[in-house]
């Protein structure tokens, strides 16, 4: 049986993780949607059409080098405006919602656009500051040469673009739960995320 449960936000709002922890929690699978926007992002850098990239994509494709880095994000909110690329990952994404077994999909328009019927929608959220503070963080771990002026400066592009697009603006959705982790640390924001899919979630999945 499926049990979908959309997780959507803004960058380093803590998606990534939470979703990472849910799934682990369930055993349910987890795809992070927005590799398909950066692998999509790397290879329109590369030089090829980005609506061909999206069409062409494969599972294999998630699993190059370089799509964490600050250049590919940057990419993938730029192709990831084209109303064709986004149609073109349509069905990729439904097939990995549907299968059985449950399945986690982290991104920015999972419960508006492409699972508006899922069981569970999270909407997960934190200041531009606090998330440009955690994202610098991760780069710099990643051995990234960047500063933190700089990333704030990416995030509020970002989001500026990821909120004020045509195609799948990011906004909750009507039914969505929404978790604002400025204050919280990563521990509580997950505990407080399967909370709220345990009470939704059926006892056999
Ligand atoms: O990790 P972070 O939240 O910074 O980025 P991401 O989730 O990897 O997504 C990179 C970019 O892809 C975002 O800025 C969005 O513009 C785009 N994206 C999207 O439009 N729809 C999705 N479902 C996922 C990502």
């Amino acid at each position: 049986m499926s049990f979908t449960v959309a997780i959507d936000g803004p960058a380093a709002a803590g998606k990534g993780t939470i979703s990472r922890g849910v799934a682990a929690h369930f055993g349910f699978a987890h795809l992070d949607t927005g590799l398909l926007y950066r692998v999509v992002g790397a290879k329109m850098l590369e030089g090829t059409d980005p609506v061909e990239a999206a069409r062409t994509l494969t599972a294999q494709d998630l699993e190059r080098d370089g799509l964490r880095t600050a250049a590919a994000g940057q990419a993938a909110s730029k192709v990831a405006v084209n109303a064709q690329v986004r149609e073109a990952l349509v069905d990729f994404q439904r097939a990995f919602a549907r299968r059985s077994g449950g399945a986690v999909l982290d991104g920015r328009d999972i419960g508006t656009v492409i699972c508006p019927g899922a069981e569970v929608k999270l909407f997960v959220t934190a200041s531009a500051e606090v998330r440009a503070m955690r994202r610098f963080r991760e780069l710099v771990a990643a051995g990234e040469d960047v500063s933190p002026e700089d990333i704030l400066a990416d995030v509020r592009a970002r989001d500026d673009r990821d909120m004020h697009r045509a195609a799948a603006p990011l906004k909750p959705a009507e039914d969505a739960v929404t978790l604002d982790t400025s204050d919280m640390d990563i521990d509580t924001a997950l505990a407080t995320a399967i909370e709220v899919i345990e009470a939704r979630k059926p006892a056999r999945v």
